[in-house]
């Protein structure tokens, strides 16, 4: 009988440990996510085999390392999907020097959805002086999606003498977690634009649960507030179905109350309607403050507001040059699950895309 409570009595300590230890990593974000936060990222469709082929044969049939990198820079944005790790070291293998795969790195890091502290591992080890590696580690640091100790120390480890260690301690200690969906946010004030569509509804299979693209962008929006905004930060969160709304009436401080306060509005979302995208850009814009980014999710193409590429240019240069600002707009396809038939997918890459394009903002088409 002994025997048994205190082995009971062990495994509440290991429990309680655990949980207690979990709770100190993030305190303030496991208060306010409560129970329904979602810990992993969608597996998309990276860079197709096809693609990486051309892709590769073409880096390696260039002639000169100018003509590699010239190569590298035009063809990366070629197509939206992004790029695996193992897809990442084959186009390192194909480049000759330190300094060349450092400038890569600026290139592909845009396509690169988050990374594990393996994988950061992986790519440092490509490089062979430290100076070179710890270059590296500050151009891709913001892609680490989970900055816990243990997963900082995995890459810390990578370095060998102790200067170099504390360096990349300190690089490591001023990132926040990468958002799988949302990247790390830049901007002073940004609108997270939202896709309340009928179609987010769908559902898709993510480390052995079935989730809900709604449920899940809610999850990844929810974590993105409450990790990374700081309060001399402003921003608004907006939905659009048929029409749009918004949370609050314009930009407000990113202050730890409205973080909350916008974190249970996004709970509270629910899917309504059809896709105009035009009406939720039109309430992001909507301000006599200074804007910054716009980050706009969508799962299709629009079937109401602006729905075709050139009439959305035109609406954006229009928009453009009613402000003195300019207003980056980063755009996400997000088409995990599903039925859209791939010619659909690709139009929404497309549509998605232009906007992106035009605006000097990001484009990230995660499908799957
Ligand atoms: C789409 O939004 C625009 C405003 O941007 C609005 O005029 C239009 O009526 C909306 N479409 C529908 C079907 O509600
Ligand atoms: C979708 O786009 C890819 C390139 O991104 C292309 O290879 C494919 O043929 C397209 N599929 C359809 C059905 O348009
Ligand atoms: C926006 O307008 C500025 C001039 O005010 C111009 O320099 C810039 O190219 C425009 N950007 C777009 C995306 O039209
Ligand atoms: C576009 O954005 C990138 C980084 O987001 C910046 O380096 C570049 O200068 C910008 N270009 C223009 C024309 O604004």
């Amino acid at each position: 009988m002994n025997k048994i409570y205190l082995l009971a009595f062990v495994a509440l300590v290991g429990i309680s440990t655990l949980a207690l230890t979990q709770f100190n990593t993030e305190p303030a974000l496991r208060a306010t996510l409560g129970a329904g936060a979602v810990d992993f990222c969608p597996q998309p469709q990276y860079r197709s085999d096809a693609w990486m082929k051309t892709f590769l044969a073409g880096l390696s049939s260039q002639k000169t390392d100018d003509a590699t990198m010239q190569f590298l820079q035009a063809q990366i944005p070629t197509d939206s999907h992004v790029f695996s790790t193992e897809q990442i070291i084959a186009i390192f293998n194909q480049i000759v020097f330190d300094s060349s795969r450092l400038q890569a790195i600026t290139w592909l890091n845009p396509y690169i959805l988050t990374l594990t502290s393996q994988n950061i591992v992986d790519i440092l080890g490509k490089f062979a002086f430290s100076s070179n590696k710890m270059g590296a580690l500050k151009l891709i640091a913001n892609t680490l999606s989970d900055v816990s100790d243990a997963s900082k120390k995995v890459i810390v480890d990578q370095f060998t003498f102790s200067s170099d260690k504390s360096d990349a301690q300190a690089i490591l200690n001023a990132i926040s977690a990468r958002n799988c969906i949302y990247g790390t946010i830049t901007e002073k004030v940004a609108a997270f634009v939202i896709d309340i569509s009928g179609s987010m509804d769908y559902t898709f299979k993510a480390n052995g649960e079935t989730i809900s693209r709604l449920a899940f962008v809610k999850s990844q929006l929810t974590k993105t507030l409450a990790e990374q905004l700081k309060p001399y930060q402003k921003f608004n969160v907006i939905i659009f179905g048929n029409s749009a709304s918004q949370w609050k009436p314009d930009y407000v401080d990113a202050t730890p109350e409205n973080i909350q306060a916008a974190i249970a509005y996004i709970n509270k979302l629910t899917t309504n309607g059809a896709t105009n995208i035009s009406s939720g850009l039109d309430l992001a814009f909507n301000t006599k403050q200074a804007l910054n980014g716009i980050y706009l999710l969508s799962d299709g193409v629009p079937n109401s507001g602006v729905q075709t590429v050139d009439g959305i240019k035109k609406y954006l240069a229009d928009k453009n040059a009613s402000r003195n600002d300019k207003v980056h707009v980063n755009t996400i396809s997000f088409i995990m699950g599903g039925t859209e038939t791939q010619n659909d997918r690709n139009l929404s890459f497309q549509f998605l895309n232009a906007i992106a394009d035009v605006t000097n903002g990001s484009f990230k088409g995660i499908s799957g």
